[in-house]
């Protein structure tokens, strides 16, 4: 959930960790630390606040440093504040740590630590950890020896950098259940939650694997597990580019990423059509194919804005493969032993690929003998690395806290994972090319709509001040009503509920007057005029109606008080079209209320804490 980068090497570390600070802010931003080594001393200076703060405090300072290691929190244990912000310090500040993580042992390692006379600063789960390892030197054992030892006696979650003054030359860092990967540069080296905090100064990148201790110096990196066997690890070269991960013109990442979707969705398309066969070819799962045809049951499992492509992924698989299908929070899942079998296949969706209560899903699954298989963006993520096979969506780096290319791209994918089944059990070959043909021209219609981006903002204009939303849809829109919801919720603070349209007359129209606007999606399929009825029930009511719907429904605009107008695709793929004025809808009444829409209060990217 923090951001975490470390540097080791001939440069001065501290513009290098500000820096990379500065593109780790979207893992949280409530306040923010740098620790170095300076002459063999160490030095800690931290704050409350946005990394920013961080940097003008440092401005005047002249910090020069070769070793050091900085940090950007989002809270779990403990409010945000200075002695809670990372990084935590031994009582003589000659070790000091940064963590990812939650250490749930926490409270009886600290009463241990208390007995032996450690005093603690902060309420943060992670200062036990510093005064462990300090505990473990202070036996005689050296830096390395006494994080592993240390890391022994955690139970619970990290990604850390620990600094030792003793140990000038070296950055130790470790790895369980959140992200770690080395840099590897020319006499420098670097350690990051994520490879855009270092991607500026290498692509040669190591991940760390749960269980593993990196030791960094200036020329070297080796890694062992916490128990000291040496392990052999791959270099990766990174493909991704900075332009990939900057704003690239637009105000806010949220923004450039509703508008880049055709060109993500090609992304996630690129090389997986087979148009002459109407089927998709997808790499990621030629070695199970064949147990994911036969699967008794599908299994979807997800969170957040990915668990409502999950439930658009249900209607697509019983739709065209007719193998049942099930979406589960992740969340849920992980707790309530759910019978799983060994002839069900289990897809778990993340964007991040380390979700925390996905993660600990798949595990749950993979322990039953399910066949797991993952949908992820971030390659090389723990997701898609502990899943036994899976299909990227190729999405590119998304920033803004609030996931929308992502989700566009996940429904690509299931769109084609359901042809492939689809083909290979009972569609055929006509039916497999048209539903290809159509699947390739969704760019081009995304393209169109988001030509309506002046008119939705001038419709955001007009409800900006709303207090409450109502979101209604049917069959394959009904998650897009759930996603439109969660969409205006998070960036907004505007209460907003999703419902099935149907729904509306089992309770929530009790809420309808005319400070409750509602918005219909209400393209022109099986269920449309049933959905019209439940306009007409609204507009009864006082209710004011925005309608997301096709361009040729001119009757609509009789009912409703805005419509949006989007291209005709077949039923199945509509949700890729409708979500995007709804998007942009979200987008643009945070922006009116003054609000930080990449990085919402409260929320982080990626949640790698349950
Ligand atoms: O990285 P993941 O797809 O696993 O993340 C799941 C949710 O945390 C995420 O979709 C969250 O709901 C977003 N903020 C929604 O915009």
């Amino acid at each position: 959930m923090c951001g975490i980068v470390g540097y080791i090497g001939n440069k001065n570390c501290v513009p290098i960790l500000i820096n990379g600070l500065k593109r780790l802010e979207y893992r949280g931003y409530d306040s923010a630390g740098i620790g170095i080594l300076q002459d063999q001393k160490s030095l800690v200076i931290k704050n409350k606040g946005k990394v920013t703060l961080l940097e003008e405090r440092i401005q005047n300072l002249n910090l020069i440093s070769n070793v050091g290691i900085a940090h950007t929190r989002w809270a779990t244990h403990g409010i945000p504040n200075e002695l809670n912000a990372h990084p935590h310090s031994n009582h003589d500040g000659t070790l000091f740590i940064i963590h990812n993580g939650i250490i749930e042992n926490f409270l009886v390692l600290k009463k241990n630590l208390l007995n032996q006379g450690y005093r603690f600063n902060s309420e943060t789960d992670s200062e036990v950890l510093v005064h462990l390892i300090d505990s473990f030197i202070k036996e005689g054992n050296d830096l390395t020896k006494s994080v592993q030892l240390a890391l022994n006696e955690v139970a619970g979650t990290y990604g850390l950098a620990v600094i030792y003054s003793g140990e000038p030359d070296k950055i130790v860092a470790a790895r369980k259940g959140s992200p770690l990967v080395v840099g590897l540069g020319e006499n420098e080296n670097f350690i990051a939650s994520d490879v855009s905090a270092i991607l500026s100064h290498t692509k040669q990148v190591v991940y760390l694997e749960d269980g593993e201790v990196a030791v960094i110096t200036k020329n070297s990196f080796n890694a062992k597990t916490i128990y000291n066997k040496e392990i052999e690890k791959e270099v990766h070269e990174i493909t991704l580019t900075l332009e990939e991960i900057d704003k690239g013109g637009y105000p806010h990442f949220m923004l450039k990423e509703i508008m880049e979707q055709p060109e993500t969705v090609r992304n996630s398309l690129r090389g997986r059509i087979v148009l002459d066969e109407g089927t998709s070819k997808l790499g990621g799962l030629i070695d199970v194919i064949d147990r994911l045809i036969n699967a008794k049951r599908i299994i979807i499992t997800a969170c957040g804005t990915s668990w409502h492509a999950g439930l658009v992924g249900e209607y697509m698989i019983e739709q065209f493969c007719r193998i049942p299908t099930e979406v589960e929070y992740a969340s849920e899942f992980r707790y309530r032993n759910p019978i799983v079998n060994k002839e069900d296949a289990i897809l778990f969706i993340s964007q991040s690929g380390e979700t925390a209560d996905t993660l600990a899903a798949l595990q749950e699954a993979k322990m039953k003998g399910a066949l797991v298989l993952g949908i992820c963006n971030v390659v090389g993520s723990s997701i898609a690395r502990e899943t036994n096979s899976g299909v990227y969506t190729h999405a590119g780096p998304e920033i803004g806290v609030a996931s929308t290319k992502a989700f566009t791209s996940q429904l690509v994918v299931l769109a084609l994972i359901s042809l492939l089944i689809a083909r290979r059990k009972n569609m055929s070959l006509v039916d497999g090319k048209a539903l290809a043909e159509e699947i390739l021209a969704i760019p081009d219609k995304i393209e169109s709509i988001l030509k309506l981006n002046d008119k939705i903002e001038q419709i955001a204009e007009e409800f900006k001040n709303a207090k409450n939303f109502l979101y209604l849809g049917r069959g394959y829109n009904f998650p897009v009503a759930l996603e439109g919801a969660l969409k205006l919720k998070e960036i907004s603070y505007i209460h907003a509920e999703g419902y099935p349209a149907a729904e509306m007359k089992h309770g929530p129209i009790a809420l309808i007057d005319e400070n409750m606007p509602a918005i219909f999606i209400a393209p022109k399929d099986s269920t449309y005029e049933k959905i019209i009825s439940n306009i007409q029930e609204v507009k009864a009511r006082g209710g004011r109606i925005i309608a997301i719907a096709n361009e040729d429904d001119n009757e609509i605009d009789k009912l409703v008080d805005f419509s949006i107008k989007i291209p005709q695709t077949i039923r199945m793929l509509m949700p890729i079209l409708t979500v995007i004025p709804l998007q942009l809808l979200a987008y643009h009444i945070a922006v009116k209320k003054g609000l930080n829409v990449d990085q919402p209060r409260n929320l982080a990217k990626s949640v790698t804490v349950e």
